[in-house]
């Protein structure tokens, strides 16, 4: 296979730093601690906003407990990140509230251009979004013009707009399968550690970009063997942004909701779980009866950058969610038309492809 050492050996380290110092800044950003009957009244106080404004609350499974609760209290949803672009689609509200991180707003956005998007935390990053800027991507594209792009949703809308085909962690194994039967050599960003995994298991052509997800790469395969023999009877579920000695000891690869599923369905007592600590509310929820356990991200006693906690994530709360509500202009999301009608294009795809199949 062909492979992208020769374009573009890594994230160039200027972009790194960046990325780096960004996460640094995400951490920086401190939520108040609230007492519950103050958590209660902003939720009361956020719940009626709401109404008033006609508004729902799209929620991913990455952030905090407090905020996936009032989604399902007010009629919203917690969701992995097809199914929010989905949920925010069909429902009837003019406003859509997303409480994740950019990619998710503008997705929603590209979807439901006639409605109003408003981000929890615009400032809300991903680091795979971060890693692939749109000129540079656009020059990739032009340098492999034979090849078709399909682009992981975790990217800007202007690169979404490049693409071919836009894909979630949820169905881009059946996509890539179905372009590969087509005989389609294919062009893949931003998540190298994805696009490797979903090469393996299809067997396509595929040129990777080098991004990664700062959470997902700490997980380490060595401490998670540890863990594993101390727990005999756990069955391992892991995303795939993971790197590849992780994804070999998984029982289960999949997207948020599919591990979610997997806890429910398979007949283990025991999961130890390779993704963002977000998702412990909902597993917990969908299966009460069985214990999970954190994926080791360093080896043990080391420290890491993110311990699995998404620092963009984990920029969500409750008090940004009320004053969005009360200001919101600065958080509306925005895209230039042209870049949304094509954006719109490679997201469609997708989405007429998954309810297909
Ligand atoms: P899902 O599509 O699985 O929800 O993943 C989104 C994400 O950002 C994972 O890190
Ligand atoms: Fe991006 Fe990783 Fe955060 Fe998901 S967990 S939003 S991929 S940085």
């Amino acid at each position: 296979m062909e492979n992208l050492s020769q374009y573009h050996e890594t994230v160039p380290q200027s972009r790194q730093a960046n990325i780096k110092a960004l996460v640094g800044q995400a951490w920086a950003v401190e939520s108040l601690e609230l007492s519950l009957t103050d958590q209660d009244a902003l939720k009361a106080s956020i719940s009626d906003k709401l109404k008033q404004q006609d508004a729902v609350l799209v929620a991913h499974y990455y952030v905090a407990d407090v905020l996936q609760e009032l989604a399902d209290e007010t009629g919203g949803c917690v969701a992995d990140s097809l199914e929010m672009a989905r949920f925010g689609f069909q429902h009837s509200a003019n406003t859509v509230v997303v409480a994740g991180v950019r990619f998710m707003g503008e997705t929603a956005k590209i979807l439901s251009p006639e409605k109003r998007i408003l981000m929890v935390k615009k400032q809300a990053e991903c680091s795979l979004d971060l890693a692939c800027p749109a000129a540079e991507f656009a020059a990739f594209c032009d340098a492999n013009a034979d090849r078709t792009v399909v682009v992981y949703a975790n990217t800007s809308a202007a690169v979404k707009a490049r693409a071919d085909w836009v894909v979630t962690s949820s169905i881009a194994l059946k996509v890539v399968s179905y372009l590969h039967s087509k005989g389609e050599s294919i062009l893949w960003a931003p998540d190298k550690y994805l696009g490797d995994y979903i090469q393996r298991e299809t067997g396509a052509d595929m040129l990777l970009w080098q991004g990664s997800c700062v959470v997902h790469e700490e997980f380490k395969a060595d401490a998670l063997m540890g863990l594993m023999k101390q727990h005999p009877t756990a069955k391992v579920l892991v995303h795939p942004e993971s790197p590849k000695g992780v994804i070999d000891l998984a029982d289960r690869v999949g997207s948020t909701s599919q591990i979610i599923a997997a806890a429910k369905e398979l007949d283990a007592p025991k999961f130890i779980v390779a993704t963002e600590s977000g998702i412990f509310h909902k597993l917990k929820q969908a299966a009460p009866d069985k214990q999970f356990f954190e994926a080791p991200t360093a080896g043990e006693g080391a420290t890491c950058e993110s311990c699995a906690m998404c620092p963009w994530m984990k920029m969500n709360d409750l008090q940004c969610l009320d004053q969005v509500l009360s200001e919101g202009k600065d958080s509306e999301i925005v895209i230039p038309f042209e870049i949304r009608e094509n954006a719109r294009r490679s997201i469609q795809r997708m989405v007429e492809f998954g309810s297909k199949r």
